[in-house]
């Protein structure tokens, strides 16, 4: 075949290192996509290439510079942490690719480059209904903790300030290292601050470490209630963090038991295809990724141009296995239903009980420029 009969994606993850988790669901569910929808689209066949950047920006850059230049992609994709797709942000606009984010979060990454687009989530969509529901239940004493980087900075600041003008007042703001965490020091600050609940906001893949140090320090028995974005009660690690996490109220884009037919088929084809596997949110943000590049190669007939193909993308709505989700015309950001959650038993394995929905949420840092 000739090589305009091929459209290439560079898929780069982290499939080893600390966001390993990352990589795998997101691998998992851009495969999963391909085998139910086909390898080609418009007449184009599609040749996806997988690239670990081991979670390391300078390693992505260099990953997205080869993939452009050596293997002529049309598309890159994935980027499991911010500084991995803020590093890869100048390449897309210098060489007009598409970047598409399929895990990442924090809300300035789509303002990086006019060619990002992004299917995954920013923290602000769930940190905000997370201090509104926070204020309604009587919860007016809290402590935030976040990993300190570009998506708990966010969190730490769209609850905080979102929590206070609903009239609740922040105690104190306390911040981990991305790398390696030490939750220790941080969990004995927050219990000596005496709140009424902790918020926290720590990626996938470090929830279940962070849970076990809450218990180790007592903190399960000291009255003082867990509330996170969903990041921490991640479905890729839920399972194991046992009882303690129980009643866990949390706010995210994705749950497993998220209740829809779409869904239980998506559950049921993923575990089926990967040892029983749950996916967690970060595997619908490659599979609707998938969806945004499939979509926009049928709207511009096949055509792989870097500029039609982000135009084409601009405005789509479809349905996720999370729920309705479109792209921001305006900001290139996805639009998508927040879901209030409750951690709970069913069937003997623990889930994230949806019971009340925010819809079609744009990410609320922009929204307020
Ligand atoms: C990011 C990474 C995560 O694993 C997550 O759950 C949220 C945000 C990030 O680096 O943007």
């Amino acid at each position: 075949a000739f090589a305009q009969d091929t459209v290439k994606i560079g898929l780069i993850l982290p499939m080893t290192g600390q966001q390993a988790s990352t990589g795998k669901q997101i691998d998992a569910a851009v495969k999963l996509y391909m085998a139910q929808n086909g390898t080609s689209v418009a007449g184009k066949k599609i040749e996806v290439i997988l690239k670990d950047d081991t979670s390391v920006p300078d390693v992505t850059k260099r990953l997205a510079q080869e993939l452009v230049v050596n293997d002529k992609v049309a598309i890159l994709a994935g980027f499991g942490i911010t500084p991995s797709a803020m590093a890869t942000a100048p390449i897309a606009t210098q060489a007009k690719v598409p970047e598409v984010v399929m895990a990442a979060g924090t809300s300035s990454i789509t303002e990086a480059s006019p060619f990002i687009v992004r299917t995954s989530f920013t923290l602000a969509q769930s940190a905000v209904p997370m201090a509104e529901w926070a204020v309604k239940n009587g919860i007016k004493k809290v402590v935030t903790m976040v990993s300190d980087y570009g998506p708990g900075i966010d969190a730490e600041k769209s609850f905080s300030d979102k929590f206070k003008a609903d009239g609740g007042t922040i105690v104190e703001n306390l911040r981990v290292p991305l790398r390696s965490p030490d939750f220790a020091p941080v969990l004995q600050k927050a219990a000596d601050a005496k709140a009424d609940a902790l918020f926290v906001f720590v990626p996938s893949g470090s929830g279940a470490q962070f849970v076990k140090q809450f218990v180790e320090r007592g903190l399960d028995k000291s009255g003082m209630k867990l509330i996170a974005t969903g990041d921490v009660t991640d479905d890729d690690q839920l399972n194991g963090m046992g009882d303690v996490v129980v009643g866990v109220i949390n706010a995210h884009n994705y749950s497993a038991n998220h209740d829809s037919a779409l869904n239980k088929t998506y559950v049921e084809a993923f575990k089926k295809a990967n040892n029983g596997l749950r996916p967690n949110f970060m595997s619908v943000g490659g599979y609707d990724g998938m969806a945004l590049i499939y979509g926009a190669l049928k709207k511009t007939n096949g055509a792989a141009d870097g500029e039609k193909l982000v135009a084409a993308m601009k405005g789509m709505a479809w349905e996720s296995p999370r729920g309705p989700i479109s792209i921001d015309t305006d900001t290139r950001d996805i639009i998508q239903n927040i879901y209030i959650r409750k951690v709970d038993k069913v069937g003997g394995e623990l889930y994230n009980v949806e019971f009340a929905t925010i819809p079609n949420v744009k990410d609320p840092v922009k929204a307020a420029k």
